[in-house]
């Protein structure tokens, strides 16, 4: 796109001191969407060189606001840090078009409204089956065993003290159910990104390699080749987990998230850590696991999380959650007010690896750019990019294509379904695409 500073509207969204008077009023009001729409339209009212700005008398720059003048408060206000009243909009939400079963919901991390790669713990997204409990962590215990003793010598029960005597790993991964942009398949334009996609969050998790567990009860590998993870709520969450993916030291049963304990709405203070692999998978309040020498077959993986395919059929066990993208902002629910300057901003990640590649196009997929990467890019994590972008005020769709390191290609809705037929829930990772018109408004569209 040439050099920026001969760009109009060049800069990027703009400071709050940047903001016109109503801008300020709205922010100091809370309205959270009203300060994205706000910054975002700062960012092209910019065009107008900063100086001459001045000379208009800008309030939020001559008058000198009483923060400046008085005391502030003192520390340990809040013990326990919270974000800015400013913030409160940006909150976890149930999608209004999903039924809530018993306890059974889930609530959407507001991706639009995050930046880099790490989902603030108070917003990581939320998948229960039979609602959320906070377990005393002197009661909880893990359990490992089989069914047959060839499979594990000695069967053992861990408590929490004698789990974070052990040696720990930290490691930041993605979390991402495999209903994430399931109402998609039925061609549902969920407005928001935060519905579309926000079944999804990426934090650093701390704990104990699954692999010295298994050992310390002396597992045999040659025989026991499957590991059952089981939770410790009302739902029986069980699911089968290859003993390849425990072996090579990915698997981990976690008590740390984000450099504190884990919350309790994602399992506190125990769950399994299982990189690349579906939410499912993920066991919260983790209490036994079981080895074995084939999969179970449990109501988790063979009548929920299959994949209906075009012949009919269904697909089992298919954990791995492919290369995807999305652009947080501008997307859907926002609106560009002006024309100018815009950081197209969103995350891609694969549960093959590493994202090497993202390419964004604003006319619908026929023309491609690079995006920057901003790294350092993390095995199976959220990687977030970013492209320079000035809109000319015309109709465009927004569109974001992640490349892995496998070298696998984000497929287009055309591509996908051309596979995958379109009666499935799970397993969308099709380009999703945001249609700018010519208002500003922004929209969910699919594009073939
Ligand atoms: N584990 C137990 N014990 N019970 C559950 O209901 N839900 C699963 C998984 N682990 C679940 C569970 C599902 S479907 C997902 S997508 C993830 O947890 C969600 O994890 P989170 O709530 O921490 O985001």
């Amino acid at each position: 796109m040439g050099d920026l500073s001969k760009q109009p509207g060049r800069l990027r969204p703009a400071p709050e001191s940047f903001l016109s008077e109503a801008q300020v009023k709205a922010v100091a009001a809370g309205r959270r969407d009203f300060l994205r729409k706000s910054f975002i339209a700062a960012g092209a009212a910019l065009a107008a060189p900063v100086a001459a700005r001045a000379g208009e008398g800008d309030p939020a720059i001559l008058n000198l606001p009483d923060w400046s003048k008085t005391l502030g408060m003192p520390v340990a206000m809040n013990p326990y840090g919270q974000p800015s009243k400013y913030e409160s909009q940006l909150l976890r939400r149930e999608s209004p078009g999903l039924t809530r079963v018993g306890q059974a919901s889930v609530s959407f991390t507001p991706l639009q409204g995050l930046f880099g790669i790490i989902t603030p713990s108070g917003l990581h997204f939320e998948r229960h089956h039979q609602g959320w409990h906070d377990v005393d962590p002197a009661v909880h215990r893990l359990m490992i065993n089989a069914s047959d003793p060839a499979f594990l010598k000695q069967p053992k029960v861990y408590t929490m003290d004698d789990l974070m005597r052990l040696p720990s790993v930290s490691r930041i991964h993605f979390i991402e159910c495999g209903a994430n942009t399931g109402l998609e398949w039925g061609n549902v334009a969920v407005p928001t990104v935060q519905y579309t996609h926000g079944m999804l969050s990426c934090s650093e998790f701390t704990g104990v390699p699954l692999r010295l567990l298994l050992e310390d009860c002396g597992v045999d590998y040659k025989k026991a080749r499957f590991v059952l993870a089981e939770g410790a709520d009302g739902s029986s969450m069980t699911r089968t987990i290859p003993m390849e993916m425990v072996e090579n030291g990915e698997v981990f049963v976690a008590y740390g998230m984000n450099g504190e304990m884990l919350r309790p709405e994602n399992g506190y203070p125990l769950r399994l850590v299982v990189p690349g692999v579906q939410g499912v998978s993920w066991v919260k309040w983790l209490r036994r696991i079981e080895v074995g020498d084939k999969p179970w077959a449990t109501k988790d993986e063979a009548v929920h999380y299959i994949d209906l395919m075009p012949d009919g059929l269904h697909r089992q066990y298919t954990s791995i959650q492919e290369c995807k993208s999305v652009i947080t902002t501008p997307s859907g629910g926002q609106r560009l007010l002006e024309k100018g300057f815009y950081n197209v901003s969103g995350i891609a990640w694969s549960g093959r690896g590493k994202i090497t590649r993202v390419d964004v196009s604003t006319d619908g997929g026929i023309n491609w750019q690079p995006a920057r990467i901003e790294g350092p890019v993390q095995n199976k994590a959220l990687t977030r990019f970013n492209m320079n972008w000035v809109w000319d005020g015309k109709p465009a769709m927004l569109q974001s294509r992640a490349v892995d390191e496998t070298g696998y290609v984000q497929p287009s809705y055309g591509q996908l379904r051309a596979v995958r037929g379109s009666k499935s829930i799970y397993h969308n990772n099709a380009i999703q695409t945001w249609k700018v018109a010519e208002s500003g408004e922004i929209s969910n569209v699919q594009v073939l």
